[in-house]
């Protein structure tokens, strides 16, 4: 059943491609301009009522919500805010008739998860849910249902949810774009024509995999280290460090690259791996010096860079790990697999249990 694989997490990295088809498969009008999602129930003049959105998840899907919020701003300029699940119901969150609150579970079953949705509606307002199991009870109470359609997630650690889940945030936000006009047709067309080509480019990192596990194994020796980024290569930095942290068993912390200096500065020392996001094009002179800040004090820095950068980046790293060009707004598709293999491949330098890592459940049912 593990086709192959040695374990079920790596089968589930490589069924990345598919699963980025399969879910955007019948959601693309024929001529490829437009998003198509049946499965929203909202009328226009709904979506043109939604002032507020907050986005609700646990873990990795969480994270899947902190890239949500940066698409969703940027493409239909909602403002969005993120709560993991068992902090929101208890701050008072302000939810009106007029707020779309969206919960995004792999499992669909995530305790938490479950009752921010409850009290989402009972304060009136519309809940989406983004979920991989038709049928959970996520799925069956939520208003409007958008599937992942990663197929069935077996390791713990989750890899083709969580990217499936970037992907529906792609698709939706293209479709609120378009409802309410915030970008035109072409500018919708062209970044459906970038998704298109994300899952071969998926493929052409895979094809690395043997570097990142060169990577991993120098990693392997270290007891702690730092993932840094920023704007969307923080969100992704995020997901690489609990996917280390919770098979690996290797203590480590996403910092936004900017924040790094008030504080977290100090305890960069001789030798520490830095692995450092840097593909957000706008942002890329800023990273690069915070990558140069700690490469001063003697980190050794690891960039997961945009193809074509190579020349400009070499100087102030050590070791650089090329991904195809995309949009910067799709770039986290692409950028999450090669830390996603470096989590893998330390869980197996180590000799950890990838696929069932100590203390953890793969669906969590208490709160
Ligand atoms: C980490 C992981 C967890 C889950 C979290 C939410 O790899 O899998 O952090 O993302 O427990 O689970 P779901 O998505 O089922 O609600």
């Amino acid at each position: 059943e593990k086709a192959g694989f040695d374990h079920f997490m790596l089968k589930e990295i490589y069924e990345q491609p598919k699963a980025y088809r399969d879910t955007m498969m019948g959601r693309i009008s024929e001529d490829g301009r437009k998003v198509v999602l049946k499965e929203i129930g909202m009328t226009l003049e709904q979506i043109q009522g939604i002032r507020k959105i907050q986005i609700v998840a646990c873990g990795t899907a969480f994270h899947a919500g902190l890239v949500g919020k940066t698409v969703i701003e940027s493409l239909a300029r909602i403002p969005v805010e993120t709560d993991v699940a068992s902090e929101y119901r208890y701050r008072s969150p302000i939810i009106t008739p007029d707020t779309l609150v969206i919960v995004v579970s792999q499992s669909g079953e995530t305790a938490d998860t479950l009752a921010a949705l409850r009290e989402a509606k009972r304060n009136g307002a519309r809940v989406m849910a983004i979920t991989n199991v038709v049928g959970s009870s996520v799925a069956r109470e939520a208003d409007d249902v958008i599937i992942t359609q990663a197929g069935p997630e077996i390791a713990v650690a989750s890899t083709k949810a969580y990217t499936s889940q970037l992907i529906a945030f792609y698709l939706l936000g293209l479709y609120l774009a378009d409802k309410l006009e915030t970008r035109d047709e072409k500018w919708i067309a062209d970044v459906l024509t970038a998704m298109n080509q994300l899952p071969e480019q998926v493929e052409s990192i895979l094809d690395q995999a043997v570097v990142l596990k060169q990577v991993a194994d120098s990693i392997s020796k270290h007891s702690n280290l730092f993932f840094i980024g920023r704007g969307m290569d923080f969100a992704v930095a995020q997901e690489g460090s609990l996917k280390l942290k919770e098979i690996s068993y290797i203590h480590s912390e996403a910092y936004a690259a900017g924040e790094l200096k008030h504080g977290t500065l100090a305890l960069i020392e001789d030798g520490i791996p830095v692995i450092a996001l840097i593909t957000q094009e706008e942002l890329y002179e800023k990273t690069l010096s915070n990558i140069k800040e700690v490469k001063a004090r003697g980190a050794h820095v690891l960039a997961v860079i945009n193809a074509g950068h190579e020349g400009e980046v070499s100087k102030s790293v050590d070791e650089m790990f090329a991904i195809p060009r995309t949009l910067p707004l799709l770039a986290p598709a692409l950028s999450v697999v090669p830390l996603q293999l470096i989590a893998y491949y330390a869980s197996l330098a180590l000799g950890h249990d990838v696929d069932k890592p100590r203390n953890l459940a793969k669906s969590v049912t208490v709160e």
